[in-house]
């Protein structure tokens, strides 16, 4: 039997799969499948879901999570379709967008229990530029678990491996306590995709280099004469 063979049909499977169960996409077994290694919706109140379309995680977060009264924010370029669950809600923007990241910050009274991120930029077809802006949308997510996620939360998101992704497991050591690498069984054995599975925030955190604040090195912009400074000049 070729691998080939094995993947297309292995994707037929769980499309078809989820078509039955009324997933609205075949990654949700993705994340069943994290969920039922790792158990991340064991007594998680709040979840936001980064690149949320078409609905596949939200619908399996809110069947795995037993609060009722949290809330489920999901977050795409795309429209989202109602999921008609009560504390499902959505916004529609791009989260490079720091207004976007303004927004998402809000919407939680507090803290999130588990920031997800299954997004993946729309393919040029040139792979390290591709797998650049793939890192990218990952680094996102975790500058908002600086701010957003909960100490001992959990932080589940997709790259797809080449070189990049090793300097961005390190900024996720930076980060967390315990970062695993996890390739679901739903997940095309052929394609270099796997999930970080990162929980627990280390209370010395660093922030990948790109988010952390700039300090002001430029001397001679301060040294700069203002008007009335010749007023002190020291006489000879
Ligand atoms: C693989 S799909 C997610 C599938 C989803 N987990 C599900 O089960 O329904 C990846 C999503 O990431 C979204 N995405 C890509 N770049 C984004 C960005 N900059 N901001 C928000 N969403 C983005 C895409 O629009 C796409 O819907």
């Amino acid at each position: 039997m070729s691998n080939r063979w094995q993947h297309e049909r292995k994707g037929e499977f769980y499309y078809n799969k989820a078509k039955e169960e009324g997933y609205r996409s075949r990654s949700s077994y993705k994340l069943k499948q994290i969920n039922s290694k790792f158990k991340i919706f064991n007594h998680a109140k709040n979840v936001l879901d980064l690149g949320a379309a078409p609905g596949g995680w939200l619908q399996v977060a809110s069947e795995e999570m037993m609060d009722e009264e949290g809330l489920i924010l999901g977050v795409d370029l795309k429209e989202i379709k109602s999921i008609h669950i009560d504390n499902v809600d959505t916004i529609v923007g791009d989260v490079r967008d720091i207004e976007v990241q303004q927004e998402i910050i809000e919407a939680f009274f507090g803290k999130a229990d588990v920031i997800l991120s299954d997004m993946a930029p729309d393919v040029m077809g040139q792979w390290d530029v591709d797998q650049y802006r793939q890192i990218h949308l990952a680094r996102i997510g975790l500058k908002l678990c600086d701010t957003l996620l909960k100490v001992d939360g959990w932080f589940i998101v997709k790259i797809f491996q080449g070189g990049e992704h090793i300097k961005f497991i390190k900024e996720m050591r930076d980060m967390f306590k315990s970062v695993k690498n996890f390739k679901p069984l739903a997940s095309r054995s052929r394609s270099s995709e796997r999930y970080l599975i990162a929980h627990h925030m280390k209370k010395d955190r660093k922030l990948p280099e790109e988010f952390r604040p700039k300090i002001d090195t430029d001397e001679e912009e301060d040294n700069e004469p203002i008007p009335g400074d010749q007023l002190f000049f020291e006489e000879d």
